[in-house]
């Protein structure tokens, strides 16, 4: 039987006395455990919030999140825009935490973030600082303190957004790899189309506020994936199909990689 995520008429709404804020209605959604799946929707269409119901930071209001078929309760970890480190701890003790709340011994957390680091060509910055690193080198110490706790379901919101160019095609080149070495769920937030065809085995396009799943769009590419398969007609193809649908649901619609936001 195949693991799962199953999203089932999810509905969450904010309450505030200026009035209530309706982000997700109606959300049904499946995710096997070995894939990896991107959302993309709108700015404000409720993608963050899908996140958080799914990491469990957050109660639904309505419908529910279940996970199927796992042989114990699913480990979640989460990798935001803003890497989030602590600026008074190093790299390896920043990396290092994730474990902690999981009980793991002060020697074998630091030696499963060692390990890490060293899978992510960091090893030489383990003693630094975060303000020591370059933007880039910092997201990788957030997904290494997220990988660390061995995740089965990796929840990344719009991680690279912040990212120059350049280093969001580094690290996008290096989760591909990191994901392929040992199978997980993947479910990345983006609003860069492009981006979520170059890694996504499934793209799910959201609709614009209140979310609920506009379509799902299968990406025609194997693995180990290359980022310059993207450059294919058959993706080119897929990216204009994908931004067909998304461009009626956004209030302002700048152009495909416009974002909107
Ligand atoms: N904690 C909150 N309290 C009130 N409203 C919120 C809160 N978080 C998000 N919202 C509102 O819910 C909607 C969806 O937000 P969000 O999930 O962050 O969208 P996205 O990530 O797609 O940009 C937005 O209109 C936002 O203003
Ligand atoms: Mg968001």
């Amino acid at each position: 039987m195949v693991a799962l995520l199953r999203i089932t008429d999810l509905a969450k709404a904010y309450t505030s006395p200026r009035g209530d804020v309706p982000a997700l209605a109606g959300m049904f959604l499946e995710v096997r455990g070995d894939e990896f799946v991107c959302v993309v929707g709108p700015s404000g269409c409720g993608k963050s919030t899908l996140l958080r119901l799914v990491a469990g930071l957050s109660e639904p209001t309505e419908g529910k999140v279940s996970y199927m078929n796992w042989t114990q309760a699913p480990r979640r970890a989460m990798v935001f825009q803003d890497p989030g480190l602590f600026p008074w701890l190093s790299v390896l003790d920043n990396v290092a935490f994730g474990l902690e709340t999981q009980g793991v011994a002060r020697d074998e957390r630091r030696d499963r973030a060692r390990e890490l680091l060293k899978r992510m060509g960091l090893e030489s910055f383990a003693q630094h600082y975060p303000h020591e690193l370059s933007g880039g080198m910092r997201q990788k110490a957030a997904i290494a303190r997220a990988l660390v706790v061995e995740p089965d379901i990796l929840l990344m919101d719009e991680p690279f957004r912040a990212l120059d160019a350049q280093t969001r095609l580094i690290l996008q080149e290096e989760l591909l790899r990191l994901v392929e070495e040992r199978p997980l769920m993947v479910l990345f937030v983006t609003h860069d189309i492009e981006e979520a065809i170059l890694l996504g085995d499934r793209v799910v396009v959201l609709s614009g506020r209140p979310a609920h799943v506009l379509t799902e769009v299968i990406v025609p590419l194997g693995r180990p994936r290359h980022l310059t398969e993207g450059s294919h007609p058959e993706i080119e193809e897929l990216r204009w199909r994908i931004w067909s649908l998304l461009k009626p649901e956004m209030s302002l619609a700048p152009g495909p990689r416009g974002g909107g936001a």
